[in-house]
């Protein structure tokens, strides 16, 4: 039931920092320097002949794998690709012998995910999943995988089911790192940021009310763009689609730097954009795409990290996250675009649970 919320997403949302330990509970080594998995099925003399890792999925799941890939060639220094599901089926890419190859996915029973799932099998590779749902289509079919172990996402805009996504890639990131040339101490480090994520996120939380305020002044917009870099912009596709499923506002993420290219055209003061500029070595160049927006009366909501400093007048709105080691930014990063949408929705009067022209999972090719 939703209990006091008053819808499942809301309830979902919240429930985020549980889902987190949920997600993390027997992960780590005994020596708290890397991660474990129980399901995987591959010994680690495999994992260590691997030189390059594929990911397939949909829709927000392909939005975690982006973040996923971010995290794996940034401490594993691995190659990963990722494709849609849907594309990866048609388009006969060679995988080499020593290519892992996962798929994500929520429901396990996303038509286009299990279907990519059978053509890498079908080419002789091993198959790991990564999924909610224990004992969906692809959970079954898969050779191994990962849990995500957040219970029942019912409300159609996905949001735990995300974070704990973003969580076992990053834990995913830790174990083939500390295979390779990440340290012990660095290890322990990572570990110890992904066990303090939940507090992160109910710091995020907690400001609900305050990012309810801002929703209410862009609701009625027909039009926003979502702008982040490095593995943000992952987060900037997925604050555009999250916005689009459930209040219907058309909405683009992009690079930040990307808007010079062409989005830039689209600014006007009836076009707000939402910016990922978190503390950094290119929070300088995010400020600069800031200013190219506001150069052109486009309205600015910055999600920054608390105790930066954004020059006077820039931003319109500002909402501030806690400092954070980089494999947790993009789950603490997750928590003010959900609200947002969510209250956006709420401010339009959608169906939030269940938007129109959706269902939960696409079982249909
Ligand atoms: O169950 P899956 O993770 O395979 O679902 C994939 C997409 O259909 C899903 O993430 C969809 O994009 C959500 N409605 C996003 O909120």
């Amino acid at each position: 039931s939703k209990g006091d919320y008053a819808h499942f997403m809301e309830k979902e949302i919240f429930e985020q920092p549980a889902a987190l330990e949920n997600a993390m509970r027997g992960r780590f080594a005994a020596d708290g320097s890397t991660a474990q998995f129980g399901g995987l099925n591959v010994t680690a003399s495999e994992f260590r002949h691997i030189d390059r890792l594929m990911f397939c999925a949909c829709g927000t799941a392909w939005h975690a794998c982006l973040v996923t890939e971010h995290l794996i060639e940034r401490f594993a220094r691995l190659p990963v690709e990722v494709d849609y599901a849907s594309e990866f089926r048609y388009r006969n890419t060679p995988l080499g012998s020593n290519t892992l190859f996962f798929v994500m996915s929520q429901s396990g029973e996303t038509i286009d995910t299990l279907a990519a799932l059978r053509e890498a099998k079908r080419k002789g590779h091993r198959v790991l999943a990564i999924s909610n749902v224990v004992g969906s289509s692809i959970a079954r079919e898969a050779d191994g995988g990962i849990y995500q172990h957040v219970g029942p996402e019912i409300g159609v805009a996905s949001t735990k089911a995300f974070t704990s996504q973003l969580l076992i890639g990053a834990m995913m990131a830790l174990y083939l790192a500390r295979m390779r040339d990440m340290s012990f101490t660095d290890g322990v480090q990572f570990a110890n940021a992904l066990k303090a994520a939940p507090d992160l996120v109910r710091r995020v939380l907690d400001q609900a009310p305050n990012i309810r305020e801002i929703a209410k002044r862009y609701a009625q917009s027909t039009d926003m763009l979502f702008l982040g870099r490095l593995s943000l912009f992952p987060l900037a596709l997925e604050g555009a689609l999250k916005l689009k499923e459930i209040s219907y506002i058309h909405a683009e993420g992009y690079p930040a730097a990307e808007m010079k290219h062409g989005p830039i055209a689209l600014i006007s003061e009836r076009c707000p954009s939402v910016f990922f500029a978190p503390a950094g070595e290119i929070f300088n160049k995010i400020v600069s795409s800031m200013q190219e927006i506001k150069a052109r009366k486009g309205a600015v909501i910055a999600i920054t990290t608390e105790g930066m400093q954004l020059p006077a007048g820039l931003a319109n709105d500002v909402i501030e996250i806690p400092a954070c080691h980089e494999a947790v930014l993009p789950i603490v990063a997750a928590i003010p675009i959900q609200l947002l949408s969510y209250y956006i929705a709420v401010e339009r009067g959608c169906d939030v649970d269940k938007p129109r022209n959706l269902a939960k999972s696409v079982t249909v090719e």
